[in-house]
């Protein structure tokens, strides 16, 4: 999938953005091997820590479909900022955890400008499943 593709996809989802707190609406996808493609948006609360990422929305979606890790290949992430929407450290764990190490991340904004990355660049030195093996 083109990466016009993804963030326009992504722009679909950050419409389903439930953000009155931040009013900072995020849209996230990830795509699969396969070519599915996967939403998730940040969804706040009053509470403020029980809301969530659009990432990890995006992510836990896609598991609830069955894929696994290694059916992912990309995410991509949209807000309306000039400064992109680098994923928060929370979401760099889960990311890690639960996408290829070298899968693309995709930031951008609604100019469809953007910058492509990995998790391997935005969290090195992770502590994963390895560290807790002898
Ligand atoms: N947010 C995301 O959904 N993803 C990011 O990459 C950064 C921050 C959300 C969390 C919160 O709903 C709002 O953006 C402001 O922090």
């Amino acid at each position: 999938m083109k990466i016009e593709e993804m963030l326009q996809h992504a722009k679909e989802a950050r419409e389903l953005s439930y953000s009155p707190y931040s009013k900072y609406a995020v849209g996230a996808v990830i795509v699969t091997k396969d070519d599915k493609f996967f939403y998730g948006a940040n969804i706040e609360n009053a509470a403020y820590p029980s809301g969530i990422c659009a990432e990890r929305c995006a992510l836990f979606h896609t598991y609830m479909h069955g894929y696994k890790k290694e059916d992912i290949v990309a995410l991509c992430l949209v807000a309306d900022s000039e400064l992109f929407p680098y994923p928060c450290g929370a979401c760099r764990q889960v990311i890690d955890e639960l996408m290829p190490k070298d899968a693309k991340i995709i930031v951008g904004n609604l100019e469809n400008k953007y910058m492509e990355t990995s998790i391997r660049e935005l969290l090195p030195y992770s502590f994963d499943s390895a560290n807790l093996e002898k």
